[in-house]
């Protein structure tokens, strides 16, 4: 396949680094579309010593760690550039090239008023918060759309930036000040912050569109790193409870040079079992110890804020869901090896709303949050299968689970998941 889509499935945290990272070794190009530093990539790989080295990348595409890969960050992405500027830094130490990463001119940039903002909103919603990861991501969008945003070219031009920074400013300064009551922010001290990582970033930067869409004429293979994930997409997910972007296939093509018909694959990732972070209803959320038990063996806290993440069984009605709206291809189910040891494996299959059985997901929170889940309850299986590459040799039950999550999808399972490393791999085909 030449230009791969992947996408989260669900609500995020899926592990779609790991697949980006094993895909990547295929592609000459790898592009991060959209989000910005709440999403947390973690790779591992395998080192030299016979180990193994984590990497856990926040705004840089996780092809990085392919020195021959073009990485680009494309337009849609929201960008902090002290959050950039120290993942290049920490690459770098670790000695990974960085030298074939490029930054759209047009990405948006979160700056300090963006992070304040976001906690300074989520307070004031009280009960109502959202749960962000508290990096600046809805305020910088908000700015965008209201065309007051300041971009990477203007960003590393400290002539512009300064004009720039103080007209927004001026009106950031009346809303901390008239409407939250606290302290206006400095421009100078601002300008003092991020005029060193305007100068680091200044290199990269690109008109990634263009380059990324010669790319392609010319034959070479694109891959489409996605940050977040379906449910989480402004438009098609879980609104209000959603983040600022569009996280879901269709977003892949915005702003990053190709159109919807250069699309040959999408793949969303899922894990076996369904997790979330952040508030919003969560149908199949096992708000017990089952869900501890899921979060202790699935190691399930946050890379970017730490946070518990929310647990339960896989829910089919939103997967389904996913599939048609992104219209998948493929679908990668990972972390099996968690399911090990569990007596009974559950699915959801439908809902329960107004006493009616629907099996379309609402993905209003209004009508999602009323909806209780019917499950399918299929036999465990206590083997460990964190050591197994061939799908034949995964217990039987293991298989049945698969092909039922399979059918129920529509959509075939291609790749399996069974650990963290690169070769924790089960692929079906070829
Ligand atoms: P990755 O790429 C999981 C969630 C937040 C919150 C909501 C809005 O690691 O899968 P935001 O800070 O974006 O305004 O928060 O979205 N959220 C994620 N949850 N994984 C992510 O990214 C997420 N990015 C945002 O928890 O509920
Ligand atoms: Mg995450």
């Amino acid at each position: 396949m030449a230009n791969t889509v992947v996408v989260g499935a669900m609500w995020g945290d899926e592990s779609k680094g790991k697949l980006i990272d094993f895909l990547a070794h295929d592609k000459d190009v790898v592009v991060r579309w959209g989000g910005g530093s709440n999403a947390g990539h973690t790779v591992v790989v395998p080192n030299a010593e016979g180990g193994e080295d984590e990497y856990k990348l926040h705004l840089v595409p996780s092809g990085i760690l392919h020195p021959n890969t073009l990485c680009v960050v494309a337009d849609g992405v929201v960008l902090d550039p002290a959050s950039f500027v120290g993942e290049l830094t920490a690459l770098k130490a670790r000695g990974v090239t960085c030298e074939n990463l490029k930054v759209s001119g047009n990405v948006h940039i979160v700056l300090p008023y963006h992070v304040l903002l976001d906690e300074l909103e989520e307070k004031r919603k009280g009960k109502r918060a959202l749960g962000t990861t508290g990096r600046g991501i809805g305020p910088a969008y908000q700015d965008k759309a209201a065309r007051v945003g300041i971009r990477m070219r203007e960003f590393v031009d400290p002539t512009l930036f300064a004009e720039r920074l103080a007209e927004v400013l001026e009106f950031k300064n009346e809303l901390l000040t008239k409407i939250y009551g606290v302290q206006p922010l400095s421009a100078e001290k601002i300008l003092a912050e991020l005029l060193p990582h305007a100068e680091a970033l200044r290199p990269y930067v690109d008109d990634t569109a263009l380059r990324v869409a010669y790319a392609a004429r010319s034959g070479k293979k694109v891959l489409f790193e996605g940050a977040q994930a379906t449910l989480l997409d402004i438009d098609l997910g879980t609104y209000p409870y959603v983040t600022s972007s569009h996280p879901s296939a269709g977003g892949a093509c915005i702003g990053t040079g190709l159109g919807p018909t250069q699309i040959d694959q999408i793949i969303a990732v899922t894990k076996s079992y369904t997790t979330r972070v952040g508030a919003g209803a969560f149908p199949t959320e096992q708000n017990n110890a089952l869900g501890d038990l899921i979060r202790e063996r699935g190691a399930e806290y946050g890379t970017t804020t730490g946070r518990p993440r929310r647990c339960g069984w896989l829910d089919g009605v939103a997967l389904r869901y996913s599939a048609l709206v992104n219209g998948l291809t493929d679908l990668y189910l990972g972390h099996l090896d968690v399911l090990t040891g569990f007596e009974e494996v559950k699915m959801a299959v439908a809902y329960r709303l107004n006493g009616e059985e629907i099996v379309d997901f609402p993905s209003d929170q209004g009508r999602l949050c009323r909806c209780e889940p019917i499950y399918k309850t299929f036999a465990g299986w206590p083997e460990d299968v964190s050591e197994i590459r061939e799908y034949a040799k995964l217990p039987e039950n293991a298989q049945k689970y698969v092909e039922a999550v399979e059918e129920y999808v529509g959509v075939p399972i291609t790749t399996l998941s069974v650990g963290r490393r690169r070769d924790q791999t089960i692929f079906r085909e070829g």
